[in-house]
């Protein structure tokens, strides 16, 4: 596509080199200025017709109704519950998203951290470098294979989840907003009922308003002193205050975290702790699904730009 200068968009977030590069190389980029450079967002604004945001991006009303030209806002990740999108959708301005691509990468997380938190492969490679094995053999961990796994969320990527641990010959369950018809596992109505009856509780439901703080002291006292958590979706959807009390008290056995309640920033409390697994926001962060990640992004911005149907709205 020949690079279109009449064509401003805005970057929400500091979006993955390769995706920038086609930006750029397609449209005029204005990077994150209404961040960085107050004077320069606001010459450039009225002008602005695309947003590119990442899964993590804050896109609210207030940003929106600064741009009186905006048509499009492009979304490089699943989740997009940092956008307002009934604002978007007033103004008639489209949001697209990366759904699918992702779904692998994010399982494939959820599975490593089921087996990291449970097998405690982090103070194992510890252990070992430290030279503690010399002392003597590590305690003993937790079986992953026969286990029961509960789903919160059985969405795309949820489903991935099920399939990995049915490979596991673990048991699953799962709560979401209304039950799958099509899902061969029982359904439980809340995420306390399902807590109490699995040793994983996976957690990968979108984030925002409708789930915000799901995984509270209820559900964790629920899932019990042998349960862990594993959270892949949004920080926003576990009460991190409640989680942390938790994990020191022993109400439950340990948690792997992807995701966090203000990324980057992990309460230190966490980070002192030895029963947790942290990685840093890592789902899908791979070269090849970044790749296909971008690739669905700039398709939608090219798609609505040349007049085409957009390749993968969010749902209406
Ligand atoms: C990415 C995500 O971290 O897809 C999502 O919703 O949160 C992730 O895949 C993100 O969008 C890239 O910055």
């Amino acid at each position: 596509m020949a690079k279109r200068d009449d064509i401003e968009v805005l970057t929400a977030a500091r979006l993955w080199a390769p995706m920038m590069e086609s930006l750029q190389g397609a449209f005029r980029v204005h990077d994150r200025t209404h961040q960085n450079d107050a004077a320069a967002f606001a010459a450039a604004a009225p002008r602005i017709r695309a947003i590119a945001a990442s899964g993590e991006s804050k896109v609210p009303r207030e940003l929106i109704a600064q741009c009186p030209k905006l048509e499009i806002i492009s979304v490089f990740g699943v989740g997009y519950d940092g956008v307002d999108v009934a604002a978007a959708r007033e103004r008639g301005i489209a949001v697209t998203h990366t759904p699918n691509v992702l779904n692998d990468e994010v399982a494939d997380l959820a599975i490593a951290l089921v087996l990291a938190v449970s097998r405690r492969l982090v103070q194992a490679d510890r252990y070992v470098r430290s030279g503690a094995w010399a002392k003597g053999p590590m305690p003993l961990a937790r079986k992953v294979s026969g286990a029961r796994m509960g789903i919160v969320g059985l969405g795309r990527i949820g489903m991935a989840i099920a399939k990995r641990a049915e490979a596991f010959g673990m048991s699953i369950a799962y709560t979401s907003r209304n039950p799958r018809a099509e899902a061969p596992y029982p359904y439980f109505a809340s995420a306390a009922a399902l807590a109490a009856e699995v040793d994983f509780l996976v957690v990968i439901t979108p984030g925002g308003a409708g789930t915000r703080k799901l995984i509270d002291a209820t559900v964790l006292a629920a899932l019990g002193k042998k349960g862990y958590l594993v959270n892949v979706a949004r920080g926003s959807v576990v009460d991190e205050t409640a989680l942390v009390e938790a994990l020191k008290s022993g109400t439950i056995a340990g948690a792997g975290l992807d995701v966090f309640e203000n990324e980057p920033s992990v309460p230190a409390e966490l980070l002192a702790l030895d029963n947790v697994v942290l990685t840093p926001h890592v789902g899908s962060a791979t070269w090849q699904t970044r790749q296909a990640m971008a690739d669905l992004a700039f398709g939608n911005l090219e798609a609505h730009f040349a007049g085409r149907p957009l390749l993968s709205p969010v749902p209406a």
